[in-house]
This record gives structure tokens, C-alpha cells and sequence, in this order.
């Protein structure tokens, strides 16, 4: 086990918590850029870097995608900013979405240590032709993941569950050198 001071210095990973309610403050050119240099430095397979990365402001286009993926993109509603992460090739393919994943955790927890707060919304198949007429994508890119980030509002930074219940407990999840025998 870790103790207790290890364990510290991993804590802002540990808070890296998804937030689906924000203030109007929106981030700083300063802050977004720096979400986006995180996000363009993420590891992808074979360094293929499937993604392409739109920073949008305009909250007409933040609501249009909002609209066109409720609920998955519920968080969108009152977002002031977002990260579009966008990829080429096929939807299925499984190594541009680990990649995408990758991409989108790191923002997230880029936000946490910046003092921002983000989450992450899949923008369902039905929705995806909405947010790439909205975004102006080419025919041969998709947008499945989309980064709310902003400010939380004070009911978004209230804990949502009771401390350390918002996870498996440890003795099912972790286990050490072979799966548990019955
Ligand atoms: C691949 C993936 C897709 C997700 N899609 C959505 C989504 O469409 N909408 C949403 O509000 N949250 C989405 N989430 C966020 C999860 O619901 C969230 O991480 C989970 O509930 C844990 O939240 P917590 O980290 O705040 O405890 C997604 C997360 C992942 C990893």
C-alpha cells in the first residue's frame, strides 16, 4: 500500500473528476492555450497523432453541439469553452480511440492543475453530423469527444458521492500477481 505521503503527491490524478456544470468565467487565452499544448503532446500509437484539436468560444456553436447530443453532452449547456478533439479514419478503429482517450484525460486533468475544471462528453453517432457541420470538419474527419472547460460552479465542486465511494472498493479492482482464486 501506499503511504500516506506517496499517495500526496499523486493527488491532483486522484481529484481528476469529471465536472458537467460551469460558471460564465471563461478560461484565458493563456489557460486554453496551454490545455492545448498538453493535448497535442499526448502519446498516440506509433506517434500517429490521429487528432486535430478545435478550441471554440462561441457559445452559439457550444449549444448547437449541446442540443444535437443531449444527453451525453449535457455538460455543454452551460460550458464556456470546449476542446473538440477530432480524428481521421474510421470510427471503429480502436487504436484512434485508446489515442483519443489519452487525449482527452490529459486535458482534463491539464484543467484540474491549471484550477479549471472539464469533462468529458461523447458526442453520440446520431449527433456527429450536427458537430462536424457546426465545427466545418472535412468529410474525412469525425468529432466524437468534446472537452467542456471552465470554471465549476460551487454546486459542481460539492463531492457527488460519499468520500471514496465513487469507485470500486480497492479489494475488488487491484490485485497482486495472479487473479483471485475462489
Ligand atoms: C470514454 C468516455 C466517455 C464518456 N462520455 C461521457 C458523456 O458522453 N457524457 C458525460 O457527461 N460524461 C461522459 N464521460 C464521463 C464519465 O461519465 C465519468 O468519467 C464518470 O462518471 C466518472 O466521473 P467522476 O470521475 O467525476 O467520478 C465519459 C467518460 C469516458 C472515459
Amino acid at each position: 500500500m501506499s503511504d500516506e505521503a506517496t499517495l500526496e503527491r499523486v493527488r491532483p490524478l486522484l481529484r481528476a473528476r469529471q465536472v458537467r456544470e460551469f460558471t460564465p468565467e471563461p478560461p484565458t487565452d493563456a489557460e486554453l492555450e496551454a490545455l492545448t499544448e498538453v493535448a497535442r503532446w499526448t502519446g498516440s500509437s506509433r506517434n500517429s497523432q490521429p487528432w486535430r484539436f478545435i478550441v471554440i468560444r462561441d457559445r452559439a456553436s457550444i449549444k448547437g453541439i449541446h442540443d444535437a447530443g443531449v444527453p451525453q453532452t449535457r455538460s455543454l449547456l452551460t460550458a464556456p469553452s470546449a476542446i473538440a478533439v477530432v480524428l481521421d479514419g474510421d470510427e471503429g478503429d480502436v487504436e484512434h480511440a485508446f489515442d483519443e482517450g489519452r487525449a482527452a484525460e490529459r486535458i482534463l486533468i491539464g484543467a484540474g492543475l491549471l484550477g479549471l475544471a472539464a469533462g468529458i462528453a461523447w458526442i453520440n453517432p446520431v449527433a456527429r453530423a450536427e458537430a462536424a457541420r457546426i465545427l466545418g470538419l472535412p468529410a474525412d474527419r469525425f468529432v466524437r469527444a468534446i472537452v467542456p472547460v471552465g470554471h465549476a460552479t460551487e454546486a459542481a465542486q460539492r463531492p457527488k458521492s460519499a468520500r471514496g465511494a465513487a469507485r470500486l472498493p480497492r479489494s475488488e479492482t487491484v490485485f497482486n500477481e495472479r487473479w483471485p482464486q475462489g
